[in-house]
């Protein structure tokens, strides 16, 4: 029952963009959905704080690296608190856990005759703090990500027998669930089968790192240090001593959540990793896709760079979340604009589903003394709606599983139309007025309170303030609920006084 997701560990060099953002957010939908279900979550996420790049760019900001990685580190944390981000744990590969355990992974390698000394010449890339496939010969490459120069290195280091775990890693990516969406497993297999070479784990000349035990001038490449992370968070770190054992409660990881860039680091250098280290592998690995700005790469010579900080403070958080997991389907590229985001929070969430809940309220206070309508037991039960509900709840459930967060908030958008299409129809503003309607009147308002309360809770791992605004104006407590439970058909308690109804989100201006 326990469930451990990651996103990556972001690089400290800058402050956090909209891209870890995006990572980040799915992930925490994911860790809330599986909190919900019952599942003892560790969902872990932080900073990678060592190497080249954050060397450099404490350097050009004339600060040491750690003061640097502790003000770009605490901006993640302030960040995450503002989105609502719920992690169970801040890595930092700075911490001396982190340290005392990438040492010990390190011994196990050792051990298993995988490391040796070698010679390391090629292109470098700074900012990807990667090696790249470019020959010799080529004057002057250019990063194809990043732009900028790549820099010729040729150096002692330590290397990794990659190439050893050939076969495992081929049987690996091959697996059926490993990587996914699926349509991003062509990619990882064609650079298996184009044959693993060993890859190098020490630089030289790099103080920013952790120092390679018995190896002096040595620090560990940036990528074999954070990787570990996922693990060295699991620790307890008021304990340091349990880190002499690698028993590890929370290992392996259920999933780890990471951009498309990354997939190979994942899918091929961290398994072997571990497979030499004698430890479980992740079950799973899910690449998404890159967001870009009204059809433009973000970046900062555009000058087009989202700040995720900026749209928060701008618009209310549920709603940006809500037109990140709603609109961009979670595997695949996405395009953020911003009319489109305006459109979305207005329609969905202020008139769909907002005032639904405002004007069935408003009438049930009228009418039912200020309460959810009393209706009979059996007339909801077998209601002709609470099929249509069923459906739609059944259907929400798989999508989570399957990380289409865009098709559960199409089902959750679904339900609530049909409720607004059934009172409209049902006009219980003019049946009000017919003698001895009461009684009907009062089922159609308990149907569509129903709808709302179930949407509130359908809500809950992806707008989780919302969600709870939509609880409490239908005066629910729902502190010791279960929710594969609550979100049954015919629960919602007929007698309970409402509040005076409230808007659940502001309507954003788009004049303002
Ligand atoms: N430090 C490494 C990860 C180590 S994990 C052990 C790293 N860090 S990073 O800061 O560059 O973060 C990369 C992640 O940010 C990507 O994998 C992706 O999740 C996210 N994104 C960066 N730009 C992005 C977009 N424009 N759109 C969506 N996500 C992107 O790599």
């Amino acid at each position: 029952m326990t469930f451990t997701i990651t996103t990556p560990l972001y690089y400290v060099n800058d402050r956090p963009h909209l891209g870890s953002t995006y990572t980040t957010l799915a992930a925490d939908t994911l860790a809330r959905f599986q909190r919900l279900l019952g599942k003892q979550v560790n969902f872990i996420t932080g900073v990678d704080e060592h190497g080249q790049k954050i060397e450099r760019t404490a350097n050009q900001n004339k600060i040491s690296p750690l003061e640097h990685c502790d003000y770009i580190s605490a901006t993640y944390i302030d960040l995450w608190k503002e989105w609502n981000i719920s992690h169970d744990k801040f890595v930092r590969t700075t911490s001396s856990s982190h340290k005392q355990f990438v040492k010990k992974f390190f011994e196990r390698v050792v051990s298993s005759g995988d490391i040796y000394m070698g010679n390391q010449q090629g292109w470098y890339c700074v900012g990807c703090e990667e090696f790249k496939d470019v020959s010799k010969d080529n004057n002057d490459p250019i990063c194809d990500i990043h732009k900028k120069p790549l820099e010729w290195r040729d150096e002692e280091n330590l290397f990794f027998r990659l190439s050893k775990y050939q076969e495992q890693i081929e049987l690996l990516i091959n697996s059926k669930d490993f990587i996914q969406p699926k349509a991003r497993q062509n990619e990882v297999s064609n650079f298996v089968l184009s044959g693993l070479k060993d890859f190098s784990i020490s630089r030289v000349n790099i103080s920013w790192g952790i120092e390679v035990p018995g190896h002096k001038g040595h620090t560990f490449y940036v990528w074999f240090d954070a990787l570990l992370g996922y693990i060295s968070a699991l620790y307890d770190t008021s304990n340091l001593d349990s880190i002499s054992e690698l028993n590890i409660d929370g290992w392996p990881a259920s999933i780890h959540i990471i951009g498309k860039d990354i997939l190979r680091f994942h899918a091929v250098y961290w398994p072997a990793m571990l497979l030499s280290a004698g430890l479980p592998l992740p079950k799973k690995v899910f690449g998404h896709g890159f967001l870009t700005r009204e059809g433009q790469k973000m970046g900062k010579s555009l000058g087009n760079i989202l700040d995720p900080k900026v749209l928060i403070d701008q618009y209310n958080a549920e709603a940006v979340r809500w037109y990140l997991l709603r609109d961009f389907q979670f595997g695949q590229d996405g395009d953020f604009q911003h009319k489109r985001f305006v459109d979305l929070v207005n329609n969905d969430l202020a008139n769909t589903i907002g005032n639904l809940l405002n004007r069935t309220s408003t009438m049930a206070r009228k009418w039912f003394n200020n309460s959810v309508p009393d209706v009979n037991r059996e007339s909801i039960v077998n209601h002709q709606f609470s099929a249509e509900v069923k459906e739609y709840v059944s259907k929400y459930l798989s999508s989570m599983e399957e990380l289409r967060f865009d098709k559960s908030c199409q089902y959750i958008l679904s339900l609530a139309t049909s409720a607004n299409v059934y009172l409209n129809e049902n006009a219980p503003w003019k049946k009000i007025k017919e003698p001895d309607s009461i009684s009907i009147v009062a089922v159609d308002l308990y149907v569509v309170l129903e709808s709302v309360r179930i949407v509130g809770y359908l809500l809950a791992p992806l707008l989780p303030k919302l969600s709870q605004s939509i609880k409490s104006q239908l005066a629910i407590n729902d502190l010791d609920s279960n929710f594969v439970e609550s979100l049954r058909w015919g629960i919602l308690v007929p007698g309970t006084i409402l509040p005076i109804p409230e808007p659940i989100i502001e309507k954003i201006d788009v004049q303002k």
